[in-house]
């Protein structure tokens, strides 16, 4: 029997007073079943009423009075912890839980409908409900014979003309059939965006940089970014270039970020200048999915790649955001490794129970992490140079996607979501921030290591390689942090009485430890969609919308505001006055700013 409870599914409506008004949670009866909750769930009953999370809250004690030190004995519990699958080994005995909340959490995943939401991502439904889209930068990655249907209509053929073009003008590019405008081989490429149509293709360009086949893939060609509207990174984005040798991609899903465009037309006019008007036709090509603006702005829509709009920007990395500089710099094929890596972690997360599940089982721990045991940030450290711009990468994903306030349906939440997320490789970061991890705040790490490393140094007379040296480092860390130091080992290592408190390690900080074979354009596609995936998850569970940025908005508006009024104070004596409608301070400091420029 359904219960009778009041649900209220209110759209977002206006207060009397004129200000906008959020609908109000609603309240679950008591001892539901657990059926009937996944049914409260679906008609919009806040997650913090579901039997499941409430039983977690209680949980809580449980796992309160245990220490990792002790949890770590028991092999059974660790043996259920560790889970292998698409060759990733994933630790998870360091982290702060028994099978008990295991059992919990898959049990919150049942009550939250996560397969329900992980099905409706998959067939093109429209989740991303603000924007009325689809979520389905899986697509972009599809095999060629896979379909996958939005609004009717199978995109994967879609998808594929877009990869056959790119495979056909970088290979043009490459070999030297397309020529500059001045008849010299393009062997530069700059590729201009910012958010997720940078971070993404910057990540997997540093991640292959040193991988030995794309290494050669890519022997006399230069790939650079260009991303901040600082002239600082123009200027380092363009220094040493040749304009003759350089083509310029300019990336921007919807061809109008202030940024991007202002950094489009600066470079437009570099070549310009040193080549003449041609130059645009040979020397600038275009990814977006607004291809009427592409054409305004000069570049021929021959020379530009589509997406689409049910592909997020930060989610982009896999369609031409990402590919089509890439496979200028490193081939088409090594570019086909990296789409099948990330289709393989893509068809594990639709098919894998919960239990086996990486990208469920990262997410679920997360989850517990941040809403359980009360730890807001993660820290993504890679014992891998390659994956340096993973935690930037990352960061941009996560944040965006899960830094909301209200839930799918415009409640809103009376707990926190998303993760404050950073990160830097291994060792580096153990001479920088990880003394407040091991003494300060506790913070979840994420230690990712790799098995046979793209590079090897071994040294006569070392006793271990340089790849062993950074991996004891791996080993060490999450076992440093699960045990700690106590006093009584201090005073058994006779250290001094004064110094005991100092030297103390109070342990029990959480950790996972995943370990990839290799680093290849294959296993960087594996983790790329892992981590994709394990950020929905979170953001299923919590029930908000991990597909919309509705955040970054006003940032943007009030930027343009100034730019208007930094415009008209140039005509009257570089002064903005009370009357231009900034406060005292923001008024007082662009004037500071305006007298102070030289020009
Ligand atoms: O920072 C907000 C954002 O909208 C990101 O989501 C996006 O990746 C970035 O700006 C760049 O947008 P575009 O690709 O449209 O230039």
């Amino acid at each position: 029997v359904v219960p009778r409870v009041g649900i209220r599914h209110l759209p977002v409506g206006k207060c009397p007073s004129g200000s906008i008004a959020s609908p109000e949670p609603t309240t679950a009866p008591r001892n539901v079943t657990a059926a009937v909750a996944k049914m409260l769930h679906k008609k919009g009953i806040l997650v913090t009423e579901l039997p499941a999370w409430k039983a977690l809250k209680e949980h809580v004690h449980d796992i309160e009075s245990t220490h990792l030190r002790d949890l770590l004995h028991d092999e059974a519990r660790c043996m259920g912890l560790i889970k292998e699958s698409e060759g990733i080994y994933c630790d998870f005995t360091r982290q702060r839980v028994t099978q008990r909340t295991l059992e919990h959490l898959y049990e919150l995943a049942e009550q939250t409908n996560l397969r329900g939401k992980i099905n409706a991502m998959f067939s093109g439904e429209h989740i991303n409900s603000t924007e009325d889209r689809a979520v389905l930068h899986v697509a972009t990655r599809a095999h060629r014979n896979q379909k996958i249907i939005v609004d009717g209509r199978d995109v994967v053929p879609d998808v594929w003309e877009v990869l056959d073009k790119i495979q056909a003008f970088s290979d043009k590019v490459r070999n030297g059939e397309w020529l500059g405008v001045t008849g010299k081989p393009l062997k530069s490429v700059v590729a201009i965006g910012i958010g997720g149509s940078f971070l993404g293709p910057l990540f997997v360009h540093t991640a292959l940089r040193t991988e030995p086949n794309a290494m050669r893939a890519s022997r006399d060609r230069t790939l650079r970014f260009l991303a901040n509207v600082d002239p600082i990174d123009v200027a380092r984005a363009l220094d040493g270039l040749d304009p003759e040798e350089t083509l310029v991609v300019v990336i921007s899903k919807t061809f109008t970020t202030a940024e991007t465009m202002l950094n489009a037309r600066t470079v437009r006019s570099w070549l310009i200048e040193r080549l003449g008007q041609d130059a645009v036709a040979k020397h600038m090509v275009a990814v977006s999915t607004n291809l009427k603006l592409v054409k305004e702005f000069g570049i021929d829509p021959e020379n530009a790649f589509g997406f689409w709009d049910w592909v997020g920007g930060r989610y982009s990395v896999c369609s031409a955001v990402g590919i089509l500089p890439l496979a200028l710099q490193y081939g088409f094929d090594i570019m086909q490794e990296f789409l099948a890596g990330a289709n393989n972690m893509d068809e594990h997360f639709k098919n894998q129970p919960y239990q086996d599940n990486l990208p469920v089982l990262i997410g679920l721990l997360s989850i517990w992490n941040v809403s359980f045991l009360g730890y807001g940030a993660k820290a993504i450290l890679p014992y891998c140079q390659a994956l340096s711009k993973l935690a930037p990468h990352i960061q941009q994903v996560d944040m965006e996607s899960n830094g909301k306030g209200v839930d799918m349906n415009g409640v809103r939440l009376p707990f926190e979501t998303g993760e404050i997320d950073f990160g830097e490789p291994g060792t580096n970061g153990q001479h920088s921030f990880y003394q407040l991890i091991h003494q300060g705040r506790v913070i979840p790490c994420e230690f990712i290591g790799i098995v046979r490393s793209q590079q090897s140094v071994y040294l006569k007379g070392e006793v271990v390689s340089n790849h062993d040296e950074l991996m004891c480092n791996f080993f060490a860390q999450a076992d440093a942090l699960a045990y700690g130091k106590t006093p009584e080992q201090l005073r058994s290592d006779n250290v001094p009485d004064y110094l005991i408190p100092h030297r103390v390690f109070t342990g029990n900080r959480p950790s996972m430890s995943i370990m990839l074979p290799s680093c290849t354009a294959y296993t960087v596609g594996q983790l790329l969609a892992m981590y994709e995936h394990r950020i929905a998850v979170q953001g299923f569970i919590w029930n908000i919308n991990s597909f919309d940025q509705w955040g970054v908005e006003l940032g943007k508006v009030l930027a343009s505001k100034v730019r208007t009024v930094m415009n008209s104070a140039r005509t009257r004596d570089r002064k903005v006055l009370p009357q231009d409608g900034f406060n005292y301070s923001t008024t007082r400091m662009i004037n500071k700013y305006l007298e102070g420029k030289t020009q």
